[in-house]
């Protein structure tokens, strides 16, 4: 009986020991210490036998069950230590920040070059004390047209090729629309920019396409002349181009204006023509109510697909639109 019960504690010792030192998480050696010591353990269930042995086999067998107890709970707390300084370690290998990695490298959206160019000019007639107006695409015929002195059987009409709707209203062929919108709303001195997207009937090609933008400028005071009109673009093309550069006003034509201009810029070593311009004709004036008696005023217009593929040596006016991306992310 004696030697029986001291082989199946050897036995449950080894075993235990085994099980211990592979136990791979708290939580197993935590059920493992239940299972040998708990209440209703292995090691209890032995020694609730200790009742059936001889007096003087007791003390002995319980030395050794005592022994045994021990070494297993030493065992435990060892292997417990093992576990938690892994744990330690493994957290301390997680949180290290390896600085030879290579980073993760986000990429920036960027504004499309034709908004660039439209956010430069206006940035440029701001600080010369203009403010930003807009108006409407869909345009009538008397904004686009009759009220910037361009009657019905006027040849100037044939210039911008429109589109119209059934109801007789046109997507607008230029931002000069813009100028009647805000005269009518404001009363002078006035001095405006105003963006905005621009239709016409033309085959789209390197260098036309049928919706495109412009930039219009307006201002409106007493005793303004075209030397102000001069001063005005000649600073502003300054600003652009970064240089003062040869600039060449030729005598032009515009129902709106009176005189009218173009404006070259010689860049590069070859003139470029870069905008439109002039004296406020009177007609427009009186078309608002302003009297031209009193008030004279100048006006421009330039394109803003021309400056970027002037600025950036765009080949293509059809690269601006088409979202290619090995093309935008060149600015
Ligand atoms: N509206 C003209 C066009 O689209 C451009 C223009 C020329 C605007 C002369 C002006 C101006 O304000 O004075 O061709």
């Amino acid at each position: 009986m004696a030697t029986d019960m001291e082989s199946q504690l050897q036995t449950l010792a080894e075993s235990a020991q085994k099980a211990i030192a592979t136990a791979d998480s708290l939580q197993k050696l935590e059920e493992l210490r239940v299972s040998y010591l708990g209440k209703k353990g292995e090691l209890s269930l032995i020694l609730k036998e200790m009742g059936k042995l001889s007096a003087e086999d007791r003390p002995r067998i319980g030395a050794v069950a005592n022994e045994i107890k021990n070494e297993i709970q030493i065992n435990l707390v060892d292997r417990q230590n093992k576990l938690q300084q892994a744990e330690i370690n493994q957290k301390i290998l997680a949180e290290t920040l390896d600085v030879t990695m290579p980073g993760v490298s986000y990429s920036l959206g960027k504004s499309h070059p034709l908004q660039s160019t439209i956010d430069r000019v206006i940035d440029i007639f701001v600080g010369l004390g203009y403010t930003i107006a807009e108006g409407p695409q869909i345009e009538g015929d008397y904004y686009n047209f009759t009220a910037l002195n361009t009657p019905e059987d006027h040849p100037a009409r044939d210039m911008q090729d429109t589109f119209y709707f059934e109801d007789g209203n046109l997507l607008r062929t230029h931002t000069s629309s813009v100028q009647i919108r805000y005269m009518e709303k404001n009363e002078p001195p006035l001095r405006i920019i105003a963006p905005g997207r621009v239709y016409r009937r033309d085959t789209v090609d390197a260098t036309h396409s049928a919706v495109f933008h412009q930039i219009e400028i307006l201002a409106i005071d007493k005793g303004l002349t075209f030397t102000d009109l001069k001063g005005t673009i000649k600073e502003f093309l300054r600003q652009m181009f970064g240089d003062d550069l040869p600039t060449l006003f030729r005598g032009s034509y515009f129902p709106f204006t009176e005189p009218s201009a173009e404006v070259d810029v010689q860049w590069q070593g070859k003139w470029l023509e870069v905008l439109g311009c002039g004296m406020v004709d009177p007609n427009v004036l009186k078309a608002v109510g302003y009297d031209p008696e009193v008030y004279s005023g100048f006006a421009a217009g330039l394109g803003v697909e021309r400056f970027a593929m002037i600025l950036h040596k765009i080949d293509d006016i059809r690269r601006l639109y088409n979202s290619d991306l090995r093309f935008l992310q060149q600015f």
